[in-house]
């Protein structure tokens, strides 16, 4: 996880395979723009998009253009530039080697391949990469989730994956570790003499960790029918937030130390078994109601596709023995936050008078990631009490608030790494597939034990089940069958 090392290591040219897509219209050209604002990319770098409708460099920079057209007078000063980087392939990327004539000219430099592309269309892009020369050492591949839809399928990709390139080359994408605040998850736990000494099943009773927005399933409705919240949301990032919280500390901050930990902890998941199903997990799927005061109507769809998830997992080894972590996320919810919350177990022997309102509240770190960034301490001590009742103890709050550096979008710190060969915040083959396999015990447990999503409103915290999950910070009369 160093920085980059500068413009001059980096490979210049960014082959993007869907360059019409959502993905790269939402986030990887406003990405670039960005970069480019900011003189991050090299001084040759050039974009070669790909996409199916036939235009020429001067008709999709006229499409481009006008869809790119937010951000301050600084992004809109980037764009020209952008353009002018950009250059236009045709291609059906089903067919290799139709693929493999149009991108020919541009294998002149080693290249990152971007496939912002649906799964279905990788192997057959490779192949038509590989025709291209555009994957011979040591041009890179990045590649997007989802990759597979269970065990057995995200083994397959990525033996095919491997078929073209070896792992070093291959970079495989986790937005949410491309956040700083994600990161600074990091920065915490290994930079912090305080969090070392406490980071273990001896001072710390739970872990809660919580994924929750506000947006719907909206326009993706096949996807989700397909995947639900489990396989959207938890097989990728909020297993990665788990394992950046648990892992053991690397030796050092390489991508081979640091995913090598992060693999242990997922192997270490204890798999779900039936019986457990009913009293480890929650599933729902949200009903019309109201989320910021707009009426929002509810996800409709044949397939028992679940948009909220809450699940109690184990981490069976030695650090984190009967330490229960609370998975919980969900569209449509009250509010959209990401947080992890640390919850310390009660001192040992509590001396303090017990008055009816100061109940001991044991420490709590809760590191909050979206839409704020903020790191709160709870702690206790008397000095909020009235001089005569000292020992009446009273929650306090370390609140550290930073001021907001540039807020950068994920993608464009992911986008320099895998240009310099950084493959730290990248997942490997080997954490995907410890993923899928306990993301298939428990799609197998609710299966086997007939768990069905439960209906909650949009604008809730989910099903009344989801009450026994959600951290303490969300206030009491919010959470599900508080009543009005
Ligand atoms: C994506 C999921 O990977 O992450 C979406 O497919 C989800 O369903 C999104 O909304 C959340 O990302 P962020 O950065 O908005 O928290």
């Amino acid at each position: 996880m160093t920085p980059a090392d500068g413009p001059a290591r980096m490979h210049d040219t960014l082959v993007l395979l869907g360059a019409q897509g959502d993905l790269s219209l939402r986030y990887l050209f406003p990405s670039l723009r960005n970069l480019l604002r900011d003189r991050l990319l090299p001084p040759d770098f050039r974009i070669v998009a790909v996409g199916r409708e036939p235009l020429d460099d001067a008709g999709f920079r006229a499409w481009l253009a006008p869809r790119l057209s937010g951000g301050s007078a600084r992004d809109a000063a980037a764009r020209p530039e952008l353009l002018a980087r950009v250059h236009y392939v045709a291609a059906d990327l089903a067919n290799p080697q139709a693929t493999a004539a149009a991108l020919a000219p541009y294998a002149d430099r080693p290249a990152v391949s971007y496939l912002a592309i649906p799964p279905a269309l990788f192997e057959a892009a490779c192949a038509g990469l590989q025709a291209a020369g555009l994957l011979a050492p040591p041009s890179r591949l990045v590649l997007e989730k989802p990759i597979g839809h269970d065990l057995a399928s995200s083994r397959a990709i990525n033996a095919a994956l491997r078929g073209f390139l070896d792992e070093s080359r291959l970079f495989r994408i986790d937005h949410y570790l491309g956040k700083a605040p994600v990161q600074n998850l990091l920065a915490l736990r290994f930079g912090n003499t305080l969090m070392e000494a406490v980071w273990h099943s001896r001072w710390i009773e739970s872990v809660d960790i919580l994924v929750a927005e506000t947006a719907g399933v909206d326009g993706r409705e096949g996807y989700y029918a397909r995947y639900g919240a489990l396989r959207d949301m938890v097989q990728n990032h909020m297993l990665q937030l788990l394992a950046l919280v648990a892992m053991e500390p690397p030796s050092a901050l390489d991508a081979d130390s640091l995913r090598d930990e992060k693999r242990k902890v997922l192997r270490a998941l204890r798999p779900m078994r039936p019986a457990d199903a009913r009293a480890d997990s929650v599933r729902g799927r949200y009903r019309a109601g109201v989320v910021d005061g707009q009426a929002v109507a509810g996800f409709e769809h044949a397939a028992d596709a679940e948009t909220f998830v809450a699940l109690r997992a184990h981490i069976d080894n030695w650090r984190w023995a009967g330490v229960p972590f609370r998975l919980v996320t969900g569209k449509r919810l009250a509010e959209r936050s990401t947080e992890v919350l640390v919850n310390f177990r009660p001192v040992s022997h509590w001396l303090f008078a017990r008055h009816p309102h100061s109940v001991p509240h044991p420490n709590r770190l809760r590191m909050r990631l979206q839409p704020e960034e903020n790191i709160e301490l709870g702690l206790m001590g008397s000095l909020a009490a009235p001089e005569w009742s000292q020992s009446e103890l009273q929650p306090l709050s370390l609140d550290l608030q930073m001021a907001a550096p540039q807020r950068r979008i994920a993608y464009e710190r992911l986008l320099l790494d895998a240009l310099a060969g950084d493959q730290a915040l990248f997942v490997t083959g080997e954490e995907v597939e410890a993923a899928w396999a306990w993301i298939d015990s428990i799609s197998q447990a609710w299966a086997d034990a007939g768990v069905a999503a439960d209906p909650y409103p949009a604008g809730s915290w989910g099903p009344p089940a989801a009450a026994a999950f959600l951290p303490a910070t969300v206030p009491t009369h919010e959470r599900p069958g508080a009543g009005p």
